[in-house]
């Protein structure tokens, strides 16, 4: 056994100069932690951004340069986003928060059905909201208010809506906690939040692989910010509608 009492100095400063020499290795193979919410830093996969929340590794932000797939006659038959519109349920006065909501692709429908509801439509690139801006003057549409987002903050008064969605959109969001956050305290009390995510459980869907999310993934970063399961629906071809409410804690 080596004891600093027989090991010559010599010997013990060759010793201290390799352990310091390994520092840098050892820190760059392992994950880094990112501001000690439990995100990590690995080397960034094709589609992904290099940091991990809860297992999951973040995906690239789809820019706005692509908006127009957004808008892809084919989504009607690959989302059939009215059948999902009319599986939210949505009372006539709803307030409704779209974080993510690109060219407004799901807002302007949704504020069709709420003759005196609105929805608050979030993003964060500024060239979605004036794309979205220009379809609903093109379609006078009065209900939807564009909502400039920040990257870890939905901008959204507290106590303030009845129902936050999210389509094709979650799985790009560099700090997801956060967004929750900001989401859960938007919310009213029984409140809901619903996400539309293509099924990673099925390898036969052809969408890029951190565009994708599990069920039991879901659930686990919703029950991270306290939101309860209620359901999850599968009659879209190829996503999970997955339902979650804020706790009431008057009841
Ligand atoms: C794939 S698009 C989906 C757009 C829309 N939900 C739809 O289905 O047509 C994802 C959108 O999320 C937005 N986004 C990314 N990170 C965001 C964040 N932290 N807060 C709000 N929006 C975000 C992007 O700018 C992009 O417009």
């Amino acid at each position: 056994m080596l004891s600093f009492s027989v090991l010559p100095w010599s010997r013990l400063c060759r010793w201290l100069l390799v352990c310091v020499a390994l520092v840098p290795l050892i820190a760059c193979s392992a994950p880094v932690l990112d501001q000690g919410i439990g995100y990590q830093m690995v080397s960034p996969s094709p589609d992904g951004i290099g940091k991990v929340y809860m297992g999951r590794e973040i995906a690239q932000t789809m820019g706005h340069q692509g908006a127009a797939w957004l808008d892809r006659p084919s989504r009607t038959l690959q989302e059939r986003p009215i059948a999902a519109i009319q599986g939210l349920d949505l009372a006539p006065d709803a307030v409704v928060a779209d974080i993510g909501a690109g060219t407004g692709y799901f807002a302007t429908r949704i504020a069709r059905r709420l003759p005196e509801g609105r929805v608050l439509a979030v993003d964060i690139q500024p060239e979605m909201l004036a794309l979205m801006q220009q379809e609903l003057d093109n379609q006078g549409i009065t209900n939807v208010e564009p909502v400039l987002g920040q990257i870890d903050d939905p901008n959204l008064p507290p106590n303030s809506i009845d129902l936050a969605l999210m389509v094709d959109a979650y799985h790009e969001f560099a700090y997801p906690y956060e967004i929750m956050q900001g989401i859960v305290q938007a919310l009213k009390p029984g409140g809901r939040v619903v996400l539309a995510e293509y099924r990673a459980e099925n390898p036969l869907i052809m969408i890029k692989r951190l565009h994708k999310m599990s069920q039991a993934q879901v659930k686990a970063e919703m029950a991270a910010v306290g939101l309860e399961w209620l359901k999850t629906e599968n009659f879209l071809p190829q996503q999970h509608l997955l339902f979650f409410q804020k706790p009431d804690a008057t009841k």
